[in-house]
C-alpha cells in the first residue's frame, strides 16, 4: 500500500490538473466563443479574454486578428451603404450638374431637336419669346439648364433671326442665360418637306397606332435628307476642334443624323432618344425607306426609348429588314464592327424642390381664379392640357364626359372640362380639321346639356405658368392618348399637386401608364370606362385621392427629369471607342 501511495498521490493530482485545466480551457473557450460571436454580430467587440494562459495565447492572437478584420469590413460595408443610398437619394439639378461635370470630364456637350426652346416672334411693335408646347422641350430643357451646352434647333420665329447673331446663335434662357442655342435655318421648301411632310405626315402617323394613315412622298423624302445633311454641318461646325464631343440627338426629325456624324467624326459618342413610340415590325414595314432610316439610327452609339416595349418593337424591326446580329441578351445591334446598345429611360419633369408653404390655400386659390376667368362656378373642375393633336384622344375625351353626364345626370350643370388645346403644325390640314373637330364636337356636347356648358375649349397656347392653375384646380385631370411615347402633362399634373389631391384619368396606351399605377387607367376608346373613371374621380373621398397622390408624387419625384439626364449622360459616357478614331 505504501509503495502505491506515491503513484497514487500522482494520479490524482495529474487528474485534479487535467479537471482544473478543463474547466478552465471551457470557461476561456466560452469566453472566446462569446467575445467572437460579439464581434461578428456587430457589436463593439468587448476586450478579449485576458487570464487565458499560454495554452490559448496563440488561438487568442488569431481571434483578435481575426475581430479585427471583421471589424474593418464591417465598416467598410456600412460606409458602402451610405454611398449607396446617398447614390439612390433625389436627382437635383445640382446632384446631375456635378455628375454631367465629371462624367463629361470636359468633353462639350450638344443637343440637336428640331424643336427649339425658345422662340421669338413679332407681337405688335414687340418681341415676344414663347417656349413652345413640346414634351420634348419640356423633357431636356432642365438638362440644359443645369449642365450647358449647346441646343441646335430650327429657328422658326418670325424675330428668330434679328435676335441670333450673324452665326445663329444666342445665349438663353433669355432671363438667365446658361446655354447655348444655335439656330438653323430653312427654307420654306425645307420646311414643308422635311418638317411636316416626311416627319408629320409620314413617320408621325406611322409610329403613332391612332388609324391615321402615313404619306409618304418622294419629295419629302429629299428635302428630310438634305435638311439632316445640313444639321450635320451645324453639328460639325459645333464640335469642330474638340475631341470626343458628346452629341445627342432627339427624334424621328433626325434618323439619319448619327450616322452621317459617325462618318465623319467616329470619335464623337452619339445618342438618339426617340420621343415617340416604336411600331411593331408589320407597321413599320409600310415606310418606302424603312432600310435607309435603320442605317441612320444605327450609327448611333446608344438608341434610347421610353419604353422596354418600344426597344424591343425596334430589335424586331432592325431583325427582320437589315443584315445585322442583333443581341437580346444585352439589348444591342452589331452591324459592320458597329455596335448601338437599346435601352429604355423614361423620361419624366423637374419636381419642386422646395415645397410650397400652403398648398392646401393655393389649390384652392388656384380653383377660384380658373372659375373666375371663365365666369362659371362649377363644383367639379376636370382638365385636358394637349397639343391640338389627333393622337391624343380629345374626342373620345368629350365623348367620355358626354357619357358621365348621361349616365349620371345628377352631375349635369355641377362639372366643366376646361380642354387646354395648343395649336400644333398648323401648317397640315389634317391638324387645322382636327381643331375645327374638337370645337364642333365640343359644341355638339355642350348644345345637349342645359345649364353651363360642361366643355370649355381654351385653343391657345398657355406658358407652364399659366397652366399651373389649371393643374391645382382639377379634380381630375384627363389623359387620354390613343398612343403616346411617355406624356408629360401627366407627370406634371403629379409635379403639381402639392396638396396631395386630385385624380389622374390616364390612358393605358401612354408610355406613362407604366409607372403611374395610381391613375385610373382608361382605355380611350372605351366611352363606358372614361365615363367611369371620370365619375369615380370626381366621387372620390380626399383621403382616397391622397392615398394614390402620395404614391404617385414619389414615384415622379424618385424618377425626375434630372434622373433621366443623368442616366442617359452615364451611359453616352460609357460607350467605348474603337481605338485609333
Ligand atoms: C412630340 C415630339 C416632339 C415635338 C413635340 C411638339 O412631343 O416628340 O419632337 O417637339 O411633339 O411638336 P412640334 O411639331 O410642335 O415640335
Amino acid at each position: 500500500m505504501n509503495e502505491l501511495q506515491p503513484l497514487l498521490l500522482t494520479v490524482a493530482a495529474l487528474l485534479a490538473t487535467v479537471l482544473a485545466s478543463r474547466v478552465i480551457v471551457r470557461r476561456q473557450v466560452r469566453r472566446l466563443a462569446d467575445w467572437l460571436r460579439l464581434s461578428r454580430t456587430g457589436e463593439p467587440p468587448p476586450p478579449p479574454p485576458t487570464r487565458a494562459g499560454a495554452l490559448m495565447n496563440p488561438l487568442i492572437r488569431e481571434a483578435e486578428a481575426l475581430a479585427k478584420d471583421l471589424a474593418k469590413a464591417q465598416e467598410s460595408a456600412v460606409q458602402e451603404a451610405r454611398l449607396r443610398s446617398q447614390a439612390d437619394a433625389l436627382w437635383t439639378a445640382e446632384r446631375l450638374r456635378g455628375h454631367v461635370h465629371a462624367k463629361l470630364a470636359g468633353r462639350p456637350l450638344v443637343v440637336v431637336a428640331n424643336r427649339e426652346p425658345y422662340r421669338h416672334a413679332h407681337s405688335g411693335s414687340k418681341i415676344e419669346v414663347v417656349m413652345p408646347a413640346s414634351g420634348l422641350v419640356t423633357g431636356l430643357e432642365p438638362l440644359l439648364r443645369a449642365c450647358g451646352g449647346t441646343w441646335i434647333a430650327h429657328g422658326d420665329g418670325d424675330a428668330d433671326r434679328e435676335t441670333s447673331d450673324e452665326n445663329g446663335r444666342l445665349k438663353v434662357p433669355p432671363e438667365n442665360p446658361q446655354y447655348a442655342l444655335r439656330r438653323v435655318w430653312l427654307s420654306d421648301e425645307e420646311d414643308k418637306g422635311f418638317y411636316s411632310g416626311f416627319s408629320n405626315e409620314g413617320l408621325w402617323p406611322l409610329c403613332h397606332i391612332a388609324h391615321t394613315r402615313p404619306v409618304f412622298r418622294p419629295d419629302d423624302w429629299a428635302r428630310y435628307r438634305e435638311v439632316n445633311a445640313k444639321f450635320a454641318e451645324a453639328v460639325f461646325e459645333e464640335i469642330e476642334g474638340q475631341t470626343e464631343p458628346c452629341v445627342l440627338v432627339q427624334d424621328y426629325h433626325f434618323t439619319l443624323l448619327p450616322s452621317l456624324i459617325k462618318e465623319r467624326r467616329p470619335d464623337a459618342r452619339v445618342a438618339l432618344f426617340w420621343h415617340i413610340p416604336w411600331p411593331n415590325p408589320e407597321a413599320f414595314a409600310i415606310c418606302p425607306w424603312q432600310k435607309e432610316l435603320l442605317h441612320g439610327l444605327l450609327g448611333a452609339d446608344l438608341i434610347g426609348f421610353h419604353t422596354q416595349d418600344h426597344c424591343n418593337n425596334f430589335l424586331d424591326t432592325v431583325d427582320r429588314v437589315l443584315e445585322s446580329r442583333v443581341d437580346r441578351a444585352r439589348f444591342a445591334v452589331k452591324r459592320a464592327g458597329h455596335e448601338t446598345l437599346v435601352k429604355p429611360f423614361p423620361i419624366s419633369v423637374a419636381f419642386p424642390e422646395t415645397p410650397a408653404r400652403e398648398p392646401a390655400a393655393a389649390a384652392r386659390a388656384a380653383r377660384e381664379k380658373v372659375l373666375r376667368a371663365a365666369g362659371r362656378e362649377d363644383e367639379f373642375i376636370a382638365v385636358g392640357v394637349d397639343r391640338l393633336d389627333y393622337t391624343k384622344g380629345i374626342l373620345e375625351r368629350f365623348r367620355g364626359v358626354e357619357r358621365m353626364l348621361d349616365l349620371y345626370p345628377e352631375y349635369q350643370g355641377r362639372v366643366v372640362l376646361f380642354q387646354i388645346g395648343a395649336p400644333s403644325r398648323m401648317a397640315l390640314a389634317g391638324y387645322r380639321d382636327f381643331g375645327e373637330a374638337v370645337a364642333a364636337e365640343a359644341a355638339r356636347i355642350n348644345a345637349r346639356f342645359k345649364g353651363p356648358p360642361p366643355i370649355v375649349v381654351l385653343s391657345r397656347h398657355h406658358s407652364h405658368d399659366e397652366l399651373k392653375p389649371y393643374y391645382l384646380a382639377a379634380d381630375a385631370c384627363l389623359v387620354t392618348s390613343l398612343h403616346d411615347g411617355m406624356n408629360l402633362v401627366a407627370k406634371e399634373f403629379v409635379a403639381a399637386r402639392e396638396d396631395e389631391r386630385g385624380v389622374l384619368i390616364l390612358s393605358r396606351f401612354a408610355g406613362a401608364a407604366r409607372a403611374l399605377r395610381d391613375a385610373l387607367i382608361v382605355n380611350p376608346y372605351d366611352a363606358d370606362a372614361v365615363a367611369e373613371a371620370l365619375r369615380t374621380a370626381l366621387a372620390m373621398k380626399p383621403d382616397a385621392q391622397s392615398l394614390r397622390m402620395v404614391r404617385l408624387r414619389r414615384e415622379v419625384r424618385e424618377n425626375n427629369i434630372y434622373r433621366w439626364s443623368a442616366n442617359l449622360i452615364t451611359e453616352l459616357a460609357a460607350v467605348r471607342l474603337p481605338a485609333g478614331v
